[in-house]
């Protein structure tokens, strides 16, 4: 089953950010009466340490990325999904991190990460990278086990040299897995990457509520990309069963409520000097720049990138409110990346994708990161 993500009503008038919405939650209500996650404090802690440690040396920013579920069972066998494999949030969470930012990649658990989605099980199983072992006997099985225990330190990491030349990277794959090591143990080095999973729409929410939080800190420096896909209705924790909902008894009726749009608070109050830039999914490609539009209107952010689903590896759109000195009514502006016009006949070679092809989130950070550094140097103007 899988819910499609709906977008704000264009043109309407922007709720308070306490105002309770059309189906009953606002922001507020949504806290005060759901449970958050058991591990809530514990990632704000982390969070809290990530910003202090990188405060005043870099921008930071906060990539959410992948489908929030919505379990219909307290004791959940089953769920609504969200479409979202973390691809955007995966690749682009990564190109952050080689443009000098410090990562927090709040993520749907088990979806795509940062260096590791090169190797997805389905499409590139890591095992095929590596040559076929010579057969061992036991007795040589035994003598292998033995010199790897003996030279693995303290972190149960093998010492080079000893019996690694047992495990081998096929030739033909090390120049696609070379880089991708190195860039992964430069981020574990600098410490620049912080993990945060999520899996429920409600563990999302007081997730993105508490970290933006944290982030406050950061002022200007916080950049806030939300990829992930947000579940629009959910089932409230009064009105989840507890154990399985036993079938036999006809069709299921669900009613849900709506989640409160959690932006206009984030840009408010939780990231109140914050870049914040949201993405809109749509399958009408008409539809993406008039609803981004709305959702700038409504939330008062920075950026929307508009994405339609069958093209949103080729292009995307950058829409943002038109700079100050045009007075009268809001304007807009909006920018089309498409990989066919940046890179016509193959420009671009030797991209970071799978086959060697481009990937259009470069470009995608390449573009925030300039504008974010407007947004910054605008802060220090003022
Ligand atoms: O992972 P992939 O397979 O590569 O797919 C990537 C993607 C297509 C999912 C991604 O690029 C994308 O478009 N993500 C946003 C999907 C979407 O349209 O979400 P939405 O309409 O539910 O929300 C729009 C924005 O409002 C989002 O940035 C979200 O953070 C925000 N929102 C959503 C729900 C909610 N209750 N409060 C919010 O503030």
């Amino acid at each position: 089953m899988a819910s499609s993500s709906s977008a704000a009503p264009s043109g309407s008038a922007a709720p308070a950010a306490s105002a309770t919405d059309a189906a009953g939650f606002s922001a507020a209500d949504f806290f005060d009466t759901q449970t958050p996650p058991p591990t809530l404090a514990e990632h704000a802690a982390a969070v809290r340490e990530f910003v202090e440690r990188h405060r005043g040396k870099r921008r930071v920013v906060l990539v959410t990325s992948g489908g929030t579920t919505v379990p219909l069972e307290q004791n959940t066998v089953r769920f609504l999904d969200n479409f979202s494999a973390g691809t955007r949030g995966a690749t682009s969470a990564e190109y952050f991190l080689s443009s000098g930012y410090a990562v927090i990649f709040m993520h749907r658990q088990h979806s795509l990460s940062p260096y590791t989605r090169h190797y997805s099980h389905t499409t590139n199983p890591f095992l095929d990278l590596l040559a076929e072992p010579p057969p061992v006997s036991s007795s040589l099985a035994f003598a292998l086990r033995s010199r790897l225990d003996s030279s693995n330190d303290e972190s149960g990491t093998a010492t080079p040299g000893a019996s690694m030349d047992a495990i081998r990277v096929r030739a033909k794959y090390t120049e696609q897995l070379l880089p991708v090591l190195r860039a992964y143990h430069k981020a574990q080095r600098a410490q620049t990457l912080l993990r945060i999973p999520f899996v429920t729409v409600s563990d999302y929410l007081f997730l993105l509520r508490d970290v933006s939080r944290e982030m406050q800190l950061l002022g200007r420096d916080g950049l806030y990309y939300l990829a992930a896909a947000v579940s629009d209705f959910f089932v409230p924790r009064t009105k989840t069963p507890q154990h399985k909902i036993q079938s036999g008894k006809g069709s299921l009726m669900i009613e849900m409520d709506q989640v409160p749009k959690v932006l206009k608070p984030m840009v408010e109050q939780w990231a109140p000097e914050g870049f914040v830039v949201s993405f809109k999914l749509e399958t009408d490609p008409d539809l993406l720049i008039p609803k981004a539009q709305a959702a700038l209107e409504r939330y008062g952010h920075q950026v929307v990138i508009g994405n339609d689903l069958a093209l949103r590896k080729q292009e995307v759109v950058f829409v943002e409110p038109a700079r100050a000195g045009s007075a009268g009514e809001r304007a807009y502006t909006h920018q089309w990346l498409r990989l066919s016009e940046l890179y016509p006949n193959g420009t671009h070679t030797g991209g970071k994708g799978k086959g060697g092809e481009v990937e259009i989130e470069e470009d995608i950070v390449r573009e925030l990161s300039t504008r974010h550094q407007r947004w910054i140097e605008q802060g220090q103007r003022q």
